[in-house]
């Protein structure tokens, strides 16, 4: 008997947060894999804001999914079957699975992987999201022992794994995230401070509590609190722009920081970066949070959801902020 693949395409743009109707949810019978085949089962779906903006019509540093394509996504899949001698039965893979439960693929862009933590554990701090804090912070940012570092995003997949490589080395760490729960959480990860912006003017709770100024910002939401943040930064603070997850699902043109004077008089630098440019470099960041992991060192926080129907939802957890820690989807 064939295997029946259930794969999410796309069916038109979504508008703010995704909708059911922006995407169709079908079965396909898979034929048989030839010579250099792999059958391949997705276990788990990493959930990613940047999937957001694959959405749109915007080229980026990927090109947009195109109607009745399947959704891109990152993930872990199973070897059910191989005919390619690179890949056995029962390995586990990592690579863009897709929002699908099954695909037959020649194995490129697929990396096979120890199973030496549980898979949601690999995904989150040895999976993207903590390679991107792990760089971002350490090479961009550049952090020095007794400086101030300021987390936006804190309590996500890559806020929380910032801030906590920051306490490592020796910093004053101030996370900013929305809500109870996750500022709770954060105090118990060991930050300094924390600021629940969304019940709270995040620029006056700033004033408060970074009166030495900030070093380094790692920007993860864009926005206004960019700009607030701005009139706070020190001499040679570096601002590091991972991300703008308040600006993927918004159809305005945000409006931009409008005192970036501040860089000028700071002698400051703002840079972004991208993780995919650091893949070579993978097993150093991988090699050093696995054993921060291990030491105990680094907290971490997983989000599964389940089920293949319900990829839509689980992708705007995102943007409605429902989600502590690393987001994940069981298939
Ligand atoms: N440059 C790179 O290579 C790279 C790689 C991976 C990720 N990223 C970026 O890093 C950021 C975090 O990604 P992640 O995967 O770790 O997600 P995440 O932080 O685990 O989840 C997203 C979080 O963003 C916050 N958020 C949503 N809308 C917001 C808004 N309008 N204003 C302020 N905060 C908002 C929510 O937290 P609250 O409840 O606290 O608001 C939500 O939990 C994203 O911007 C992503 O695009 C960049």
């Amino acid at each position: 008997m064939g295997i029946t693949n259930k794969k999410w395409i796309l069916k038109s743009r979504p508008k703010g947060l995704v909708e059911q109707s922006n995407f169709e949810l079908i079965e396909e019978n898979l034929p048989d894999i030839e010579e250099d085949q792999v059958l391949i089962q997705t276990e788990y779906l990493s959930v990613d804001p940047t999937q957001r903006m694959w959405l749109t019509d915007v080229p980026g540093y990927l090109p947009p999914i195109q109607i009745d394509e399947v959704i891109r996504s990152g993930g872990m899949g199973r070897i059910i079957q191989s005919k390619n001698e690179k890949f056995k039965e029962g390995d586990l893979v990592n690579g863009f699975v897709g929002w699908q439960t099954h695909q037959i693929s020649d194995g490129k862009g697929y990396r096979i992987v120890p199973e030496l933590l549980p898979i949601p554990t690999m995904l989150n701090v040895l999976g993207l999201t903590g390679v991107t804090a792990y760089f971002g912070l350490l090479d961009i940012g550049q952090p020095k022992e007794g400086e101030t570092v300021l987390v936006s995003g804190a309590a996500g997949a890559t806020g929380s794994v910032v801030a906590q490589i920051a306490k490592i080395k020796g910093c004053n760490v101030i996370g900013i995230a929305g809500g109870d729960e996750k500022c709770e959480w954060l105090n118990n990860c060991g930050l300094d401070h924390v600021i629940d912006y969304k019940n709270s003017n995040a620029r006056k709770e700033l004033q408060k509590i970074a009166t030495s100024g900030i070093d380094i910002y790692f920007d993860n939401v864009g926005g206004p609190l960019l700009e607030a943040v701005l009139f706070q930064i020190n001499l040679n603070a570096r601002i590091v722009i991972c991300g703008s997850i308040s600006n993927y699902a918004s159809e305005e043109m945000p409006v931009g920081p409008r005192n970036l004077s501040a860089l000028i008089i700071q002698r400051a630098r703002m840079e972004g970066f991208l993780v995919l440019d650091y893949l070579d470099r993978m097993d150093e960041a991988i090699q050093e949070l696995s054993k921060w992991l291990m030491e105990g060192k680094i907290q971490h926080r997983e989000d599964i959801q389940e089920g293949i129907e319900n990829c839509p939802e689980t992708l705007n957890r995102l943007f409605t902020g429902q989600n502590l820690g690393k987001q994940i989807l069981k298939i």
